[in-house]
């Protein structure tokens, strides 16, 4: 369950100090905001020169505010000729600003290009973790969207630099206090150094008490001084074996299966700097389920906004953000038909979901419909074995197509594939298993807790209606752009049957008409496809680790696993809708980034959660 989001009332009269009236302070400094996040925030952490060399480095800010020392940090960053390979800057921010309110706030940016960039990537205000991605990558900005009190205990990563930078202690106590930077402490390792202009003396004992070295500096004027601290504690913080990166530096990666799960995962693990080869049993990508012609993509609406909800969200704008960057082709706008818009209707939040009355989906559908719908403005359709292949372009992957893998081996700090005849196909010190139904014969026991459902669609080329933009309901209608609709999809568990069937035509066109409302006889032959889907008997994916050999933790966070082997499937019938995050937490989970997702939801989608479930129900 999360909080909805208030946003900020930010008051400019002084155009030089935005204010807060809610918390009575101001954002930053008279000084200017610059000035202050490059003394205090980027000098009192010893940037740049602490990142240099670095292939990663991991910024963690309290109170995101209106962005003035994330955009100093990417600013400094992009001058150094030395820096980090990849800057990662985490923050958490309980009223962030309306879009036109940061525009305001920016307007007279000294950054203007970091600025607008900011801006065009800013996300409709939904609780929970934001990954926007800058630099093609090499930038990313995990916004926080919360109260720091719950977020911080829910982030998985190792900050390497802390900002702390709440409205003032006197007036915003609870963004200082013992249990606050004690979360924060959690995220620290030997080494990583904290700053802020507050010099209180309950900050700093706090500080003192949870293993920092904590230290005076030169303030920025008019301020004498400021604090600075570096985590040095008595004893190393043990991190939960189960959150361990699991190839830390790896460079190289094999990439079981060229589907919508191969190419997302290539496309993250690239940008991270691995190099990927992906090995495809077939002649080419999006062959298999990934290379149906058409498929729909939208977030979930749930009155308790509980882990499927959250999941497919985070997924759902991820998806939004990498099509955007692609530039790939799609049909933007989706209505998801409901019988009635319950309790939920308060989850409505701008640029994310809009709850529609029955005659404004109509209005939108282009046909006369009786329920009312949830509309995703950032939802759509698009062709998914094109997504595919714009995903593995942009890796820059090697494709080894017609190899067929069918034994796994490690041979010391490396993962090797067997073909058909027992060579050896590719190596690399990291594994990702993306190959959906097809590799279940590598999956061991896990995969008989998975489902395989033969769907199909339906293809009208001379369609009676043709739905104004993407519509769901039961059974989906997609516009093909040529005058005809793709409509779908049946579903039948274990059904291996690969040829098309009348009677399932019939039914999809049958979901067609109650979707436009009426009976639609088609007038010209239907044409059609067959795919199967990987499911999960809870209908998340599975993306994570896999067991180490030895005693089963009864908690996720705390399971070992197999180093350098990673899953990436299970994406039932929302393989478009998770790829992009699925590949993203693929590459934070190898190389120890900060996870995009919370814990709760990183244990929600690991692949592990199938086996301790049935050690609980037997009581082991
Ligand atoms: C009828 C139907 C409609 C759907 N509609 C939607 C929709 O509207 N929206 C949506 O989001 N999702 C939809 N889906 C689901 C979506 O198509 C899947 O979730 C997605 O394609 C799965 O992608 P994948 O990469 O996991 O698997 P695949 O696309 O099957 O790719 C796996 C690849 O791995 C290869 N492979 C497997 N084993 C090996 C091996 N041992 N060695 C080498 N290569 C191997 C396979 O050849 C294959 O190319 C639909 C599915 C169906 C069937
Ligand atoms: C001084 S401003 C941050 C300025 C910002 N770092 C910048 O660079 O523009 C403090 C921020 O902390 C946020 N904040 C206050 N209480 C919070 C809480 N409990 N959780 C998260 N954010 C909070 C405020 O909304 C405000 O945006």
């Amino acid at each position: 369950m999360s909080t909805p989001i208030t946003p900020a009332q930010v008051d400019f009269s002084d155009p030089a100090v935005p204010a807060s009236p809610a918390f009575g302070d101001v954002y930053h400094a008279r000084a200017g905001a610059l000035a202050q996040a490059r003394h205090v925030f980027l000098g009192g952490n010893g940037l740049p020169g602490r990142w240099q060399g670095r292939r990663c480095f991991v910024v963690l800010e309290t109170g995101f505010g209106l962005g003035n020392n994330f955009l100093a940090t990417w600013d400094v960053w992009r001058q150094d000729p030395a820096r980090c390979e990849r800057l990662v800057f985490v923050s958490v921010e309980k009223h962030p600003l309306r879009r036109d309110d940061l525009a305001r706030a920016h307007a007279a940016s000294p950054l203007p290009d970091l600025a607008q960039q900011l801006l065009a990537a800013w996300p409709p205000l939904t609780p929970g973790l934001h990954p926007l991605h800058f630099e093609g990558g090499r930038v990313e900005l995990l916004l926080g969207l919360g109260d720091a009190r719950e977020l911080l205990r829910e982030l998985v990563l190792q900050a390497d630099a802390i900002y702390l930078d709440g409205f003032a202690p006197s007036r915003n106590p609870e963004m200082w206090d013992e249990w606050l930077l004690k979360q924060l402490a959690r995220h620290a390792a030997p080494g990583t150094t904290a700053a802020t202009w507050s010099v209180s003396r309950p900050m700093r004992r706090a500080l003192a008490a949870l293993g920092f070295e904590v230290g005076l500096a030169p303030g920025l004027a008019p301020k004498p001084e400021m604090t600075a601290a570096r985590f040095a504690p008595r004893h190393t913080p043990r991190r939960p074996a189960g959150r361990a990166p699991l190839a830390p530096g790896a460079r190289e990666a094999v990439i079981v299966g060229a589907g919508l799960a191969g190419a997302a995962c290539a496309l993250a693990l690239s940008r991270a700097g691995v190099a990927c080869t992906v090995v495809e049993a077939l002649s080419g990508p999006a062959q298999a389920s990934s290379g149906n012609p058409a498929g729909l993509f939208h977030g979930t609406v749930n009155p308790d906004d509980g882990p499927h909800a959250r999941f497919n969200r985070a997924a759902a704008l991820a998806t939004q953000r990498l099509v955007a960057a692609l530039g790939l082709p799609h049909q933007a706008g989706l209505l998801r038909l409901e019988t009635r818009l319950p309790l939920a209707a308060m989850r409505e939040a701008e640029g994310y979901v809009q709850a529609l009355s029955a005659a404004e989906a109509s209005a939108r559908a282009g046909t006369t419909l009786a329920q009312p719908a949830w509309f995703y403005p950032g939802g759509g359709a698009l062709d998914p074995a094109a997504y595919t292949r714009a995903m593995l372009a942009a890796s820059g992957a090697a494709l080894q197509t017609g190899c067929q893998a069918t034994a796994l081996q490690r041979d010391g700090d490396v993962w090797s594939l067997q073909g058909r005849d027992g060579a050896c196909i590719a190596r690399a010190p990291l594994l990702v298993l993306a190959g959906g139904h097809q590799q279940l014969p590598l999956l061991g026991p896990l995969g008989a807790d998975l489902q395989v459902q033969r769907g199909q669609l339906t293809h009208l080329a001379e369609a009676p209606w043709c739905p104004a933009v993407p519509i769901a309901g039961d059974g989906y209608a997609i516009a093909d752009g040529q005058g005809g609709v793709w409509c779908g999809a049946t579903t039948q568990d274990g059904d291996l049957e690969p040829g098309l069937r009348a009677d399932d035509q019939a039914d999809n066109l049958a979901r067609y008409g109650r979707l436009a409302g009426r009976a639609l006889a088609p007038a010209g032959p239907l044409a059609g496809r067959v795919g199967w889907r990987l499911i999960a008997p809870d209908r998340l994916p599975l993306i994570g680790g896999l067991a180490a050999p030895g005693n089963a933790a009864d908690q996720l966070r705390l399971q070992p696993r197999l180093p350098g082997l990673l899953l990436c499937t299970g994406f039932a019938s929302r393989g478009i809708y998770w790829a992009a995050l699925a590949g993203q937490l693929v590459a934070a989970q190898a190389l120890g980034l900060p996870r995009p997702v919370e814990a709760d939801l990183l244990d929600a989608v690991d692949p592990l959660r199938l086996a301790l479930r049935q050690r609980r129900r037997r009581g082991g």
